[in-house]
């Protein structure tokens, strides 16, 4: 994409000036300090990836005080661009090591859990990645989580596992929500559906989920004028596409399911952290880059692609959509008790 689109979609707007300065004071007495104090918004990223969290975070002038991951690709490449190292494995992280911070952010690996009665506490989730989570946001009580998962949580044992978690968190002690939300309605011409779980220790009033459709970015705007020749594929497997599909619009992403069906869209189906790159092919001819990997799931330019191709395509590919979180983040620095506060004033003046 270039400067003057990036400039111009509201996704990339930059956070405003205002807000900055008036953020930017140094954290004082950790937990959920946030509400009502002049200070910088402080945020964990659990099972941090390439973060998509940490891009939404910086873009509000919030401050990464933890991060953890296991892969160690994804820690070299977190640290050449946010300049911070990750933890590794969550199992082996004593809380009292992780600094107290405002909000917990993570996109979860989702590890299905034997549902048991209600009232068993952690009981069900114990020896899970969630249950590891859970065991951190009780040790830290943030002021406020946003945890991310595929769609199909949702529907996971007929609902009886996104239940579950909803039932763990709230015997937390927090007021927790959660919604679907595709990456295609915040700018990204990407189809990414996502649940998303917020919630705010005690109870909250203030929190509105975004409704508002953002204009999708033209695919157009995205590709890369000169992508790699290794890209593209055979002329064998060119014509056996073209063989079995016609295109009405270009540039468009073809995309072929499991049963060989092949369908062409102005945006593209979900990236995945392994197929993608066989999966979905640009005018039924090459594959992404991975700097257009990037841009579908909302990273700027200046996110420096470090390593081989195949890990940075991998982790955007398990990315969260960067817009996504960027607005739950906003609204959850906008909800009701931080409007009681200077904060408010802020937001206001600006
Ligand atoms: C869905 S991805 C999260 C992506 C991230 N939100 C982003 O924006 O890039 C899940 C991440 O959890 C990490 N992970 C899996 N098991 C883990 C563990 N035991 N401890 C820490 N991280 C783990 C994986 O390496 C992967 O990067």
């Amino acid at each position: 994409m270039n400067a003057i689109a990036q400039k111009q979609n509201p996704l990339f707007a930059k956070f405003d000036d205002v807000m900055k300065s008036v953020l930017r004071v140094p954290a004082q007495n950790g937990v959920g300090s946030f509400w009502g104090r002049r200070k910088l918004l402080t945020y964990a990223d659990m099972f941090c990836g390439i973060g998509g969290f940490h891009t939404a975070g910086d873009s509000l002038g919030m401050e990464c005080v933890f991060a953890c991951d296991i892969d160690e690709d994804v820690r070299t490449i977190y640290a050449e661009n946010y300049g911070i190292k990750p933890e590794g494995d969550i199992c082996q992280i004593d809380a009292a090591n992780i600094p107290d911070h405002d909000v917990l952010c993570a996109g979860f690996p989702c590890q299905p859990f034997s549902i048991i009665g209600a009232g068993a506490g952690f009981a069900d989730a114990r020896g899970t990645l969630f249950f590891e989570l859970a065991r951190i946001i009780e040790a830290k009580a943030p002021a406020a989580f946003v945890l991310e998962n595929v769609k199909q949580l949702a529907t996971h044992n007929k609902g009886k596992t996104l239940s579950r978690i909803l039932e763990i968190l709230r015997g937390l002690g927090y007021t927790v929500d959660y919604r679907i939300l595709n990456a295609l309605n915040f700018g990204l011409p990407q189809k990414r559906e996502r649940v998303l779980i917020v919630g705010f220790r005690g109870e909250t009033t203030g929190f509105n989920w975004p409704t508002r459709k953002l204009p999708m970015i033209p695919l157009s705007e995205l590709l890369e004028a000169k992508p790699d020749p290794s890209t593209f594929v055979s002329d064998r497997i060119k014509r056996k596409r073209h063989a079995a599909h016609k295109a009405k619009i270009k540039p468009a992403i073809w995309h072929e399911n499991v049963a060989g069906n092949i369908s062409s869209h102005p945006f593209s189906c979900a990236l995945r952290a392994g197929a993608s790159y066989n999966y979905l092919l640009v005018d039924g001819e090459r594959r992404l880059t991975p700097r257009e990997m990037l841009r579908l799931q909302g990273f700027p330019d200046t996110f420096k692609i470090v390593g081989n191709d195949s890990s940075i395509r991998k982790q955007a590919g398990n990315s969260v959509p960067v817009p996504i979180v960027k607005h739950i983040l906003e609204r959850v620095l906008h909800a009701e008790r931080a409007e009681s506060s200077e904060i408010k004033r802020a937001v206001k003046a600006a």
